[in-house]
C-alpha cells in the first residue's frame, strides 16, 4: 500500500491522515468541499507546529508529513488509492452515499474501510463495490495519541483484505485487537452505557457535573470524566451510539438517558458547538450545571 484516501476531515479524519502520513503514505484528504478539506489540513498543521514547539518534532518531519497530504475536491483522485477510509458523520445513510460515489472510481484491488463508532460493517459492505474488500477500522480520538485501532470483519470481508489492514495499522505503531461485528464492537460497547449512566446520574440529581467527573476520575484513575470525554467525542455521536446498541440489541439496559437527548437537541454538542456539559468559551472549561 502506497497512497491512503481519507474520506472526512473532522476530528477523527483529519487524525487518521496526519498518522497515516507520518508513516510514509501518500494520503488524499477529502470533504463536503475541498475548503473543509483544507481545514482539516490546517488543523493537522497546528498539532505539528505544537509538537515542533515542544522539540518533540523537527520542521522537516513536519514539512515532509504536511507535503504528502494532498486535500483534494472530488473523487476522481481515488482511482490511485491502494486503501480508502471513511470517516465521515457517523450516519448511515451518509457513509453509504460515499461508499456508492467512491465505489464508481476505485481500482479493483483498492480497499474500502469505515472508521465507524458502531454501524454495523456486514450491512454496510453491501454498498461498497465488493465486501470481501471491505472491513472496520475504528481509531480512537486523539488518534495521534491515542494507542489503539479495532479492526471489525464483516461476514464477507476477504482473509486478504484483514491482513492488508493488519499490515497498515501495524506500520501506524498502533496497538491492534480484533473484534466481531458485534453492536458498539468492543470500546463503544463498554464505554457508552457508562457514558450514558452519568447522563441519568446527572439528570436525577445524584451529583453535579464536576462532581460525577472527578469521582470517576479519580476514583477510577481514567484521563477524563465521562461528561467531559462526551465532550470531547461529541454528544451526538454519544447519543447516536447509544441508539445503534439500544435499537441494534432491543435491550432497554442501553435506553439514551433523556438528559443525551436534550442536549442534543439544544444544539449543546460537547467541545465542537463550545457547549456541552460544560462551557467552552472561556480559558478554563466551566460545568454548565
Ligand atoms: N490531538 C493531538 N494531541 C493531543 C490532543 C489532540 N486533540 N489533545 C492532547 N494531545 C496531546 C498533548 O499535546 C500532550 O502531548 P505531550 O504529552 O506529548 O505533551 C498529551 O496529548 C497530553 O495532553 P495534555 O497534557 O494536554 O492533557 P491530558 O494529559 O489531559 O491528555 C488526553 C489529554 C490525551 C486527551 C487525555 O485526557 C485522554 O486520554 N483522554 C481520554 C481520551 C479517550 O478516551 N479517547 C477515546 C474516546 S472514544 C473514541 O474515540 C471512540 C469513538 O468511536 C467515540
Amino acid at each position: 500500500m502506497k497512497i491512503i484516501s481519507v474520506i472526512g476531515a473532522g476530528q477523527m479524519g483529519a487524525g487518521i491522515a496526519q498518522v497515516s502520513a507520518a508513516a510514509g503514505y501518500d494520503v488524499l484528504l477529502s470533504d463536503i468541499n475541498i475548503e473543509q478539506a483544507n481545514l482539516g489540513k490546517q488543523g493537522i498543521e497546528k498539532q505539528l507546529s505544537r509538537l515542533i514547539s515542544k522539540e518533540k518534532m523537527d520542521a522537516k518531519t513536519a514539512d515532509d508529513i504536511l507535503g504528502r497530504i494532498q486535500c483534494i475536491g472530488d473523487y476522481a483522485p481515488l482511482s490511485n488509492a491502494d486503501l480508502v477510509i471513511e470517516a465521515a458523520t457517523e450516519r448511515e445513510e451518509i457513509k453509504r452515499n460515499i461508499f456508492d460515489a467512491v465505489g464508481k472510481v476505485i481500482g479493483k484491488d483498492a480497499i474500502l474501510a469505515s472508521n465507524t463508532s458502531s454501524i454495523p460493517i456486514t450491512r454496510m459492505a453491501q454498498a461498497a463495490p465488493d465486501p470481501s474488500r471491505f472491513i472496520g477500522v475504528h481509531f480512537f480520538n486523539p488518534v495521534p495519541i491515542m494507542g489503539l485501532i479495532e479492526i471489525i470483519r464483516g461476514l464477507a470481508t476477504s482473509d486478504e483484505t484483514v491482513t492488508a489492514i493488519t499490515d497498515y495499522g501495524k506500520k501506524l505503531g498502533k496497538k491492534l485487537v480484533f473484534a466481531n461485528d458485534a453492536p458498539g464492537f468492543i470500546v463503544n460497547r463498554v464505554l457508552m452505557p457508562m457514558i450514558n449512566e452519568a447522563c441519568f446520574a446527572l439528570g436525577e440529581g445524584v451529583a453535579n457535573i464536576q462532581d460525577i467527573d472527578t469521582a470517576c476520575q479519580l476514583g477510577l484513575n481514567h484521563p477524563m470524566g465521562p461528561l467531559t470525554l462526551a465532550d470531547f467525542v461529541g454528544l451526538d455521536t454519544c447519543l447516536e451510539i447509544t441508539k445503534i446498541l439500544f435499537h441494534s440489541t432491543g435491550d432497554s439496559k442501553f435506553r439514551p438517558a433523556p438528559i443525551l437527548q436534550k442536549y442534543v437537541e439544544a444544539g449543546w454538542l460537547g467541545r465542537k458547538t463550545k457547549r456541552g456539559f460544560y462551557d467552552y468559551s472561556g480559558e478554563v472549561p466551566v460545568p454548565t450545571r
